[in-house]
């Protein structure tokens, strides 16, 4: 059978991952072939300076792909198949704002977990849902896969403001874990694992782990967890492998913490931020945050060796690599294409899937994916501790969207309250009006 060949559109062609996504589309022209690469961004001189990499390694490994770079939303998003969309609203920029402005107060200013994930969201959805607008003007018929941050609040705005609209919203952090889990085990690839889990977007457990045929892999990843996290046994021996930086590998390491709160389930590593936030906040620099680690090695890496393969007009020795992040994409983009019913975790309305959870939250489960989109996996009934927590902060997802709809302060104070992260409401406020400062022209305008 042949494959019908795809048209896909990258939204957010200057991120740091667009070339690691191209590098695994490349690798995957067998099984999910493509006729037309199109990227889009709103910042021309970033994105360029990416497009015009990937163009000369796409005129060297794959000639007969079209290419095109554009900041115009006509032109990117009409005659798309797939929509692979990470966009980050106000940049590292603005990231750097959202870690260092709690931690004035003495709270963990985090990517897409507390103040400093309800900050982000807050300039994340208009930018999600108008890329949403451009797909169903320009190619309805469209799928977006979409992996722009904050995921969960990205999600729940979606489903609340577009609930009819095509869009999948993912992370890779489970795939992440799992690839470790799979290390852990001596097993060849993760999915030689087939797993149960529940939870909502960076606040989820595994209940449940086997291989192909039904044997329990708990056992000997948990023995595992409990003495070293996440981190695996060649980190351990201090194998060179990937350059592991050092707070992804204490993220790794203080899993270990997390499981010991409830050792039937294996954690998901950001629930470090809602279980320790104290251990965080005090270990953090308050001059240098994730977003300046960041800033120094992935976004300088990437882009200086894209520069460097522009210059010398060849990527024969191109150091672009494909990543968890990019294979997960793929897979999903595959199974909608070409109904392959994979088994993926998707953030879904939960919808009875949880049967003990509010139906409205989207949840981060098991979902068999084909042509139609996703149909969730019943999870069943979830424990008292882990429907406690979730309950409090799908509570701070919801008022979040519920503050950018209204434009409500008091929602957004609210939001920051509730959040596990936020010690009390004196402090909440104290943040959110720096934050409010700090994103003018981002956020709506609050009253
Ligand atoms: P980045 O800043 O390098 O790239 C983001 C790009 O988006 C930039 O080029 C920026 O100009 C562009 N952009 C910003 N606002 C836009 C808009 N309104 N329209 C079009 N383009 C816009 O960031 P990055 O570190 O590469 O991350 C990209 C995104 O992917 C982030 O949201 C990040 O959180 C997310 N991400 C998600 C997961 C996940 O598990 N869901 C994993 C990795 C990264
Ligand atoms: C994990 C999470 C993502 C997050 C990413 C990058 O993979 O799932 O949601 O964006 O880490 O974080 P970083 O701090 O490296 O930019
Ligand atoms: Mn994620």
């Amino acid at each position: 059978m042949t494959l019908k060949k795809q048209s896909i559109l990258v939204a957010g062609g200057g991120s740091t991952f667009t070339p690691g996504i191209i590098m695994m589309l490349l690798e995957n022209l067998e099984i999910f072939p493509i006729r037309q690469i199109k990227f889009y961004d709103n910042d021309e001189e970033r994105q360029k300076q990416i497009a015009d990499a990937v163009e000369i390694v796409l005129k060297e490994r794959a000639p007969e792909i079209e290419f095109l770079a554009t900041t115009d939303p006509e032109t990117a998003f009409t005659d798309i198949d797939f929509v692979m969309a990470h966009i980050r609203v106000g940049k590292y920029a603005m990231r750097e704002q959202d870690e260092k402005i709690p931690l004035k107060y003495g709270v963990i200013g985090q990517e897409t977990c507390g103040p400093g994930g309800i900050s982000y969201g807050m300039r994340s959805i208009g930018g999600v849902l108008e890329l949403i607008d451009y797909m169903e003007q320009y190619s309805p018929d469209a799928w977006m896969l979409n992996y722009s941050n904050p995921a969960a609040i990205v999600a729940e705005a979606t489903r609340k403001l577009k609930p009819n609209s095509k869009i999948i919203n993912i992370c890779d952090m489970p795939v992440g874990i799992e690839h470790r889990m799979a290390e852990i085990l001596g097993l060849k690839s993760r999915k030689d694992m087939t797993v149960r889990y529940y939870g909502l977007n960076h606040f989820g457990w595994w209940t449940d782990i086997r291989d192909k045929d039904g044997n329990d892999l708990m056992p000997a990843i948990k023995k595992h967890v409990a003495e070293h996290g996440y981190v695996t046994p060649g980190e351990l021996e201090g194998t060179p492998g990937e350059d592991i930086e050092p707070s992804w590998m204490h993220t790794y390491g203080k899993a270990k913490e997390t499981f010991a709160l409830d050792p039937n389930t294996l954690p998901n590593t950001y629930l470090k931020y809602y279980l320790f936030p104290q251990d965080e906040a005090e270990k953090a620099n308050p001059e240098y945050t994730r977003a300046n680690e960041v800033m120094d090695n992935r976004e300088k890496q990437v882009f200086s060796e894209c520069n460097r393969i522009s210059t010398i007009k060849t990527a024969e020795d191109a150091k672009l690599v494909t990543d968890d992040h990019a294979s997960y994409i793929v897979d999903l983009a595959r199974a909608i294409a070409y109904n392959t019913h994979e088994r993926m975790l998707l953030i879904v309305p939960n919808d009875g899937a949880i049967s003990n959870f509010d139906p409205t939250a989207m949840v981060e489960i098991p979902c068999i994916v084909g042509s139609n989109g996703p149909e969730t996996i019943n999870q069943g009934e979830i424990p008292r501790f882990q429907k406690g927590l979730m309950e409090q902060q799908v509570a701070v997802e919801k008022l979040v969207v519920e503050a950018w709809e209204e434009k409500s302060y008091q929602k957004l104070w609210q939001a920051l309250t509730v959040s596990k992260i936020v010690p009390n409401a004196r402090v909440a406020r104290e943040i959110l009006d720096d934050l409010i400062v700090a994103n003018k022209g981002f956020w709506p305008e609050l009253s």
